[in-house]
């Protein structure tokens, strides 16, 4: 029997979405506002998912202090007030979209996690616009 454990946070980045081999013109076609060279902020909520069997002796899939410490120390600290595409060094080369940005802290995230135990990030850029990846 697996039951899914979710932790929410939150964290304000800036990015600026471009791909450096176009022109700026086709670049504001594709990412619009996004592509602005000024930046622009986001407020990212994010949650994260574990699934597993419960635990018979602690009665948890996964003990929800330990997970939320893991998102504090490596998201929150490597992305909040940040800008994602000149201080995040996973994106000095990669196009923060939430798609990536959504990969990103899978990865970051893997291998902290109990390998029998599914990992699942959704991420929300906007209220209306989310990203989920499960690895
Ligand atoms: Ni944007």
């Amino acid at each position: 029997m697996k039951v899914t454990v979710s932790r929410k946070a939150h964290f304000n980045a800036a990015h600026r979405l471009y791909n450096c081999e176009w022109s700026d013109e086709r670049n504001d076609d594709m990412f619009g506002k996004c592509a602005n060279p000024h930046f622009h902020g986001h407020n990212y909520e994010l949650i994260v998912s574990v699934t597993g069997e419960i635990e018979p002796e602690t009665g948890y899939v996964m003990d929800m202090k330990v997970l939320k410490d893991l998102i504090a120390n490596e998201i929150e600290e490597a992305f909040d007030h940040k800008n994602l595409n000149e201080q995040v060094p996973e994106f000095i080369s990669l196009n923060p979209t939430a798609e990536n940005i959504s990969v990103v802290i899978w990865n970051k995230l893997r291998p902290h996690i109990d390998s029998k135990l599914e990992l699942e990030i959704t991420l929300y850029e906007t209220p209306r616009n989310f990203v989920t990846f499960k690895g």
